[in-house]
């Protein structure tokens, strides 16, 4: 495995390996590594013959006022759990190598980004498609493996490589959750035993809507309700948004219908967590 954080050097290296004739896969990540980056570098390294993994968190995509210096960085533990995972290359730049001096362009995938997640984090997902678009002109990967955790960047991600002719096909891995429902996070760390405990909540209310469904329910507003009243039983929980919309374009549903993602963000204390369910009717 080698470890690359020059820009050009990562760029000459994937070259090298595509005249080759060889497919790459690429997991983009903030490090933190947990069982959900796991699960898509094991579906990389299973459907290609050489993986990326970047290793870079972002500045871009945290507002003034997030946990952009106290985000974890595990370091050496990410590097060896990319080495054990049988990763090719990891590319980690410093900020300064993804934003020079004078940098002054940004990606904006329109209306997506001021939806959900969008609301509460203004200019979070332009950073995000911001350095996607940088990574993938860097790496040029055959497939992106992304995680359905973070339903709105996936969709936002999709939509921007369909419009920029990115030549890459994108593939969405489940999202990997522990035993007691909870859906893995780097931002779970943040968490005491007490809140980690509260934070159930989101995945008890979303198995609650998908039972509820099942059972017939299709009035979106009468779901939410169900939803905002099973979570507002936890002292800790604030409820940052519920949405009903279609999982493909995130326009909102007044009837649960096609393919549903009913996803919410909720603060546990200090922790905004987030977590979606995909319903197809
Ligand atoms: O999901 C993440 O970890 C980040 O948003 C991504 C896609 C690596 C971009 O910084």
């Amino acid at each position: 495995m080698k470890i690359i954080t020059r820009p050009a050097a990562m760029f000459k290296a994937v070259m090298a390996v595509k005249a080759k004739g060889k497919s790459v896969g690429f997991v983009p990540t903030m490090g933190a590594l947990h069982e959900g980056h796991l699960s898509l570098i094991r579906r990389a390294r299973k459907d290609n013959d050489i993986v990326v993994v970047s290793i870079f968190v972002n500045p871009a995509q945290f507002a003034p006022g997030e946990d952009l210096k106290k985000y974890p960085r595990p370091v050496s533990q990410d590097i060896a759990l990319c080495r054990k995972a049988g990763v090719d290359f990891i590319f980690s730049p410093s900020p300064k190598d993804i934003y020079p001096e004078g940098f002054k362009t940004y990606v904006s995938v329109d209306g997506l980004d001021r939806v959900l997640c969008g609301k509460s984090r203004p200019g979070h997902f332009r950073g995000v498609a911001t350095v996607v678009a940088k990574l993938l002109n860097i790496v040029w990967p055959d497939v992106i493996y992304l995680g359905q955790k973070d339903a709105q960047q996936a969709v936002i991600i999709k939509r921007m490589v369909e419009d920029l002719n990115f030549p890459a096909s994108i593939r969405i891995m489940p999202t990997v959750r522990e035993k007691s429902g909870l859906a893995l996070s780097s931002r779970n760390v943040y968490l005491n035993i007490k809140e980690k405990e509260d934070a159930l909540v989101l995945s008890k209310s979303l198995n609650l809507a998908s039972l509820l469904i099942k059972g017939g329910l299709r009035d979106a507003g009468r779901l939410t309700k169900r939803i905002r009243e099973l979570i507002s039983k936890k002292k800790s929980a604030k409820v940052d948004y519920i949405a009903i919309v279609n999982a493909d374009d995130l326009e909102p549903l007044n009837k649960i219908k096609g393919s549903c993602l009913i996803a919410l963000a909720v603060r546990i204390g200090k922790t905004r967590l987030i977590d979606n369910v995909l319903v197809k009717i």
